[in-house]
C-alpha cells in the first residue's frame, strides 16, 4: 500500500468508488436480464434458487474488484457450496484476510425469477473483520444506498437517518421466511404470531439486504431474520450503524460478520423487539 495515500485508497481508486461502480454496473445488467432467465436451478432446497444471472453478476463484480484490488480477498455467494454449513465455513476460511469483499450478486433471487421488483446487489468491504464500506443497490428504483465507516450513510446523496418511532405499536417491521422448514421457519412463524398484533404492520418483501437498507433509510423501524449468510447482512450492517441504528444477533450479541440470526432496528425499539421475539418462544 502507498502510505502517502488516504486509508481507503489504493492505487488511486477509492474502495467506495469501486463498490459503487461494481454495484451499479451489475445492477443495470441484472435489470436488463429481467424476464429472460434461461437457467433456473435449485441449490440447497426447493426454496434456494440460482440462475445464470446470479452467476454472471458475481463474475462481473469479482472482475471489476480484482482489476483495482487484485490482492484483496473475495467471498461471493455463488463461489460457495450451497447450505448454511458451507457459508459458515467459507467465512471462517477467510478470517485471516486483510481486505475482504463480501458480495451477494442478486439478493432476492426468488423475486427476480418471478418479476417481483424487489431485489438488490449487496457489496461490503471488511478490513480485518470490520465492515468499512457497504453498498446496496436497487436497480428497479435506481436507489443506491452507500455507507463508509465513520462518514455516514447516504441514499441519492442524502444522509440517511433511522426512523424515530419509539414503540413497537408505531413501527413498520419486516422479516423474512427462512428456507429451513424444519427449525427456522417454525420459529419464525411463532415470532410473527407474537409480533404481528403488537406492531403497526409487518412486511416480508424478500430481499434481506434491501430490508436492512430500508431500516437505515427510516422506511422500516426494524427487521429480523433467521439463518442469513454474511453476504446478506454485511453491507446493510454498516448502513444501519452509520444511519444511527442498532444491529445485533437475535440474542442481543453485537453484530459481527458471523451473525446469521439478525435483528436490526432504529435503536429505540431494539430491546422491545428482542424481548418480544424471545418471549414468542416461551408463550403457550
Ligand atoms: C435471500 C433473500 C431473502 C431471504 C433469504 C435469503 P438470495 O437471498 O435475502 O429475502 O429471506 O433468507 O437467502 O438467496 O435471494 O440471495
Ligand atoms: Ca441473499
Ligand atoms: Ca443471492
Amino acid at each position: 500500500m502507498d502510505l502517502n495515500e488516504p486509508d481507503n485508497i489504493i492505487g488511486g481508486k477509492s474502495f467506495t468508488a469501486v463498490a459503487v461502480n461494481s454495484a451499479s454496473k451489475a445492477g443495470e445488467w441484472i435489470k436488463s436480464k429481467l424476464g429472460s432467465v434461461t437457467q433456473l436451478s435449485t441449490k440447497y432446497s426447493m426454496h434456494d434458487l440460482v440462475t445464470e444471472v446470479d452467476k454472471g453478476s458475481e463474475r462481473m463484480i469479482r472482475n471489476l474488484i480484482a482489476t483495482h484490488f487484485p490482492e484483496h480477498s473475495f467471498l461471493g455467494e455463488e463461489g460457495v457450496e450451497p447450505g448454511p454449513e458451507a457459508s459458515v465455513k467459507a467465512l471462517q476460511d477467510m478470517s485471516d484476510a486483510e481486505y475482504l469483499w463480501i458480495v451477494d450478486p442478486v439478493d432476492g433471487t426468488t423475486n427476480y425469477v418471478h418479476g417481483f421488483p424487489f431485489f438488490s446487489v449487496s457489496i461490503a468491504l471488511a478490513h480485518r473483520g470490520e465492515v468499512i464500506v457497504g453498498v446496496v443497490y436497487d436497480p428497479m428504483r435506481d436507489e443506491l444506498f452507500v455507507a463508509e465507516r465513520g462518514k455516514g450513510a447516504y441514499v441519492h446523496g442524502r444522509k440517511m437517518q433511522v426512523a424515530k418511532e419509539a414503540s413497537l405499536c408505531q413501527s413498520l417491521i419486516a422479516t423474512g421466511f427462512p428456507a429451513d422448514h424444519l427449525v427456522a421457519l417454525p420459529a419464525n412463524l411463532k415470532e410473527i404470531q407474537a409480533i404481528a398484533p403488537k406492531v403497526r404492520n409487518l412486511r416480508v418483501a424478500g430481499s434481506a439486504a434491501l430490508h436492512l437498507a430500508y431500516v437505515a433509510a427510516g422506511r422500516l423501524s426494524g427487521f429480523w431474520e433467521h439463518n442469513l449468510s454474511s453476504w446478506d447482512i454485511a453491507a446493510g450492517s454498516l448502513l444501519i450503524q452509520e444511519a444511527g441504528g442498532t444491529i445485533s444477533d437475535l440474542s442481543g450479541e453485537a453484530y459481527h460478520l458471523g451473525v446469521r440470526n439478525v435483528t436490526a432496528t432504529n435503536g429505540l425499539i431494539h430491546n422491545d423487539l428482542l424481548a418480544d421475539l424471545h418471549a414468542a418462544h416461551s408463550a403457550h
